[in-house]
């Protein structure tokens, strides 16, 4: 196991640069196999996740090279269609892969996704589109088994914006017959890089980013070179970090317009913030004010991925506010452990009340996820005295050496590696 030693009080200044996105990267992975040709990805972080995708990738029959931030996936010689159930059950998002194998043409299958710490994450949005455009599906012992010969484009409506049931019809549809419409998609910017990596492969998608896309099928996809976009909630837990901490910073590759409704948020709570072309300097010299209410709402609302970073940094702000998670059914698991650090949060139905405290002190605390471990790094480089997080591989999940970029900015945060 490993943790995070974190003697807090440190104000964080310097500058910082944001690598590319795990929520964008990932879907990308996916996608590189439906040219049957080599995909270059700039900018891949080096995270856990992009290690599981990396070894679906490999399941499949990919050659996948890796030079730091480089990944080159060569999906020339795929020979394999099916997904296992432990592979499957190491990333939610590993579902992705099945709209991919289904993309190329013919049978594929794979075990769930499972749940995770969030709920119960169902697939069921992704399985009635798929239906809908003809998939053949079967489901028993733990695999889903599906068939995309008989794929009939047509417009999909989705009950919800679904961010993975999107990405999924997009992946299933750019190489089959037709024009398949998707009605109430996603907005999400990952979206938007996944259009932009399929069409630089010679795929007809357009709309992504409004919630009508349109995909014209077409019978072959080429090699491409792509840089991933910059990870905006990676930026967001920095803009929180330097709210709880006190702080003086400037992001570099940040893309300001996906992160608005944070930078919204934190100036109503007094942060100044400057936006210049592809930077962002965040100054917080003085206890924040609450926010009143805060929703969590689908893309371009504010997103439920900077919850729990906000949380953290809301627990030390002058007065009460309201945090309502709309898009999880089970996304406050860090308060119990802010608590721990003296925290007053009361949480109800997807709602946490927080009542501002002058300050957190250190304690030992246990990452229930990935973003609710990034919020216990946050508060305790804000917190009076020393704070072990403990469980930080769900930390590794989606951010790149944490603990570099905050020791970077003058934190004093070490990683221990305990091997059993
Ligand atoms: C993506 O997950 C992100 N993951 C999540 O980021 C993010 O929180 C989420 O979108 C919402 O923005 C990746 O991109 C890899 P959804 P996804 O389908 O696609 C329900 C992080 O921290 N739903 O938009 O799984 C679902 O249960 C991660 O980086 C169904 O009910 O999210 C959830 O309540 C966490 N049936 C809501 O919709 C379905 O078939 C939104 O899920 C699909 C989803």
């Amino acid at each position: 196991m490993s943790a995070y030693i974190i003697n807090g009080g440190n104000y964080l200044s310097g500058e910082v640069r944001i690598g590319g996105a795990k929520n964008s990267v990932l879907p990308i992975m996916a996608a590189s196999l439906l040219n049957l040709s080599e995909s270059i990805l700039l900018d891949c972080p080096c995270i856990s996740d992009v290690d599981i995708s990396v070894e679906i990738l490999k399941s499949l029959g990919c050659k996948v090279f890796r030079d730091g931030n480089t990944a080159v996936v060569d999906s020339s010689q795929i020979n394999n269609f099916e997904i296992p159930p432990h592979l499957m059950n190491k990333m939610r998002s590993s579902f992705i892969f099945l709209g991919a194998m289904l993309g190329i043409g013919g049978k594929a299958v794979c075990g769930y996704p499972g749940g995770c710490e969030l709920g119960a994450r169902p697939i069921d949005m992704h399985l009635k589109a798929f239906k809908k455009l003809g998939v053949a599906i079967n489901e028993g012992g733990g695999y889903i088994s599906c068939d995309s010969s008989r794929f009939k484009a047509c417009k999909v409506a989705l009950d919800f914006p679904s961010v993975g049931a999107t990405e999924n019809i997009m992946l299933l549809a750019c190489k089959q017959k037709g024009t398949t419409t998707i009605i109430n998609a996603a907005r999400e910017p990952e979206i938007v890089d996944l259009q932009s990596f399929l069409n630089s492969m010679g795929a007809k998608i357009s709309g992504a980013g409004s919630n009508k896309i349109k995909i014209e099928g077409v019978a072959s996809l080429n090699s491409v070179k792509k840089r991933i976009m910059p990870d905006r909630i990676v930026a967001a837990t920095v803009m929180f970090a330097a709210s709880a901490a006190g702080g003086n910073i400037t992001l570099k590759n940040v893309n300001c317009s996906h992160i608005e409704s944070i930078i919204l948020l934190l100036q109503s709570c007094g942060a100044d913030i400057y936006t210049h072309g592809d930077s962002l300097d965040i100054i917080c010299s003085k206890r924040l004010r609450a926010a009143d209410t805060l929703r969590t709402m689908p893309y371009p609302g504010f997103p439920t991925d900077a919850q729990s970073q906000a949380v953290a940094a809301f627990t030390t702000m002058e007065g009460t506010s309201i945090v309502k998670e709309t898009i999880f059914e089970n996304r406050f698991n860090q308060a119990s452990e802010l608590k721990k650090m003296g925290a007053d949060i009361t949480i109800g139905d997807r709602l946490a009340v927080i009542k501002g405290v002058k300050r957190l002190y250190g304690a030992h605390v246990y990452a229930p996820d990935l973003r609710g471990g990034a919020a216990l790094v946050i508060a305790a480089l804000g917190a009076k005295g020393t704070t072990v997080v403990d469980n930080i591989h769900y930390i590794d999940r989606g951010y790149e050496s944490l603990d570099k970029m905050f020791s970077a900015l003058g934190g004093d945060i070490q990683r221990k590696d305990f091997y059993e």
